[in-house]
């Protein structure tokens, strides 16, 4: 399995309940201390050693093609993706850009998941075992929500709404 964001909340909880049922469990994440730290104790917890810290920041398509590339090619590779949980996400309280200059949220939440799932696709798709992929999300997306196609980079708003516009990145 693939968890993002799996250094803590929701990624963490499922990365442990996945050990827990002897998974093999990859856990994506961009703060690579965090991640050991928080990798041991789950192995010291569920008594299940392959859980394995691997990095990449959702915020630079760079750093997804080479996280993609590390489990789907050479030494590192894995055989096969029975689970993609695609569950990082943030709320920024201002407005911040990736390194391709699209808003954060957007860019995290929506355009970085996105890339993540397209390339994983096609070796899950050809694998002999079928997979599973799951969007953590919220059911405020069914409240008010639309997803505004004049603004989808919030450049034009005068007044920068994080709740609209993380439901935005989160309905999209
Ligand atoms: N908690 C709630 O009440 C709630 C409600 C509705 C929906 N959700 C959804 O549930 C998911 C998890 O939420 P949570 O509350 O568990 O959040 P959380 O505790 O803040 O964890 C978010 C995770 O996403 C990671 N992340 C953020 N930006 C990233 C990036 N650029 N690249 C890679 N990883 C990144 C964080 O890594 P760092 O530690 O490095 O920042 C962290 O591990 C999100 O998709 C959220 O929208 C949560």
């Amino acid at each position: 399995f693939v968890v993002t964001g799996a250094t803590s909340g929701i990624g963490r909880a499922t990365t442990e309940q996945l050990a827990r049922h002897g998974a093999r469990v990859i856990m994506a994440c961009r703060d690579r201390d965090l991640c050991v730290k928080e990798r041991r104790d789950i192995v010291l917890g569920t008594g299940n050693k392959q859980i394995y810290c691997r990095q990449v920041d959702l915020s630079s398509y760079e750093s997804i093609r080479n996280f993609v590339a590390k489990l789907t090619s050479g030494k590192t590779k894995m055989d096969q993706i029975d689970g993609l949980i695609n569950n990082a996400g943030l709320i920024a309280k201002e407005r911040r850009l990736t390194k391709e200059g699209t808003e954060l949220m957007f860019g995290v939440n929506h355009l970085g998941t996105f890339l993540l799932t397209a390339l994983l696709l096609e070796p899950m798709l050809n694998q002999k075992s079928p997979a599973r992929i799951v969007f953590v999300n919220t059911e405020t997306i069914f409240r008010d929500t639309n997803v505004n196609w004049d603004d989808l980079n919030s450049e034009k708003t005068t007044k920068f709404d994080p709740i609209m516009v993380n439901k935005q990145s989160k309905l999209a």
